[in-house]
């Protein structure tokens, strides 16, 4: 059998070749959660490259979650259009003013799950990057790199639970928001949909699927 996989292993990949940014605060740096909130809500339902200009305009509008609860719906609903999903926009909105008028963001992805339009995924992300919580960030993306790493056969979406057990047991105490994002990288650049550069995968060794030859099948899908 393989031998377990570590995250050590994709910290250090990481911090080699992770993507820089514009919401991503540099090692040393503390995140603004707003800046993190922002940016995963974004990019929820959304890709990076369109995603990025918007981002920086909405910040330059709404620097902070104070200006963003008091502006008005419009002008909110303005800076977002021609992102989609303008269900996003208003939930937004009406966070920031639940956020302003309870003086502080939640800092547990628990408390963070309730506020509107902030999903499992969603507090997740949010919990681990900006409040340093060991928790999972699961989405597409990281439901294939961790349904080859252990070989998972059963289909999503039954498999969910269990990739979600896998993969916080693999959340480390130290830098769960890097392994977050380090998982991301890792489902975006190396352990692709179709021919996975699994060479270049710090994760080759442990993989299972790797070793059973089966990465380009998995993961599977109940047929719609
Ligand atoms: N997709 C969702 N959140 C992301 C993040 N923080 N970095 C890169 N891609 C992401």
């Amino acid at each position: 059998a393989p031998a377990a996989p570590r995250a050590a292993d994709l910290l250090v990949w990481y911090d080699r070749h992770r993507r820089v940014l514009p919401w991503r605060a540099l090692p040393g740096e503390t995140p603004d959660p707003y800046r993190v909130w922002l940016s995963e809500v974004m990019l929820q339902q959304t890709t990076i490259a369109a995603v990025r200009p918007y981002y920086e305009t909405f910040l330059a509008r709404f620097p902070d979650i104070a200006a963003l609860a008091a502006a008005p719906e419009e002008a909110v609903m303005s800076a977002w259009a021609g992102l989609g999903y303008y269900s996003r926009a208003r939930n937004l909105h009406a966070c920031a003013k639940a956020v302003a008028a309870a003086g502080r963001f939640p800092d547990t992805a628990e408390g963070l799950r309730k506020l509107p339009g902030i999903g499992a995924y969603t507090a997740g992300a949010i919990a681990a990057i900006a409040f340093d919580r060991a928790e999972a960030a699961v989405d597409g993306n990281v439901e294939r790199v961790m349904s080859r790493l252990f070989a998972v056969e059963a289909p999503l979406p039954g498999s969910r639970p269990e990739i979600r057990r896998l993969t916080q047991g693999l959340v480390p105490a130290a830098r769960p928001g890097d392994f977050a994002q380090a998982l991301m990288d890792l489902g975006a650049t190396i352990c692709t949909p179709k021919r996975p550069a699994c060479a270049l995968c710090p994760w080759m060794l442990p993989c299972r699927a790797r070793l059973l030859g089966t990465q380009e099948t998995l993961p599977r899908k109940v047929r719609a």
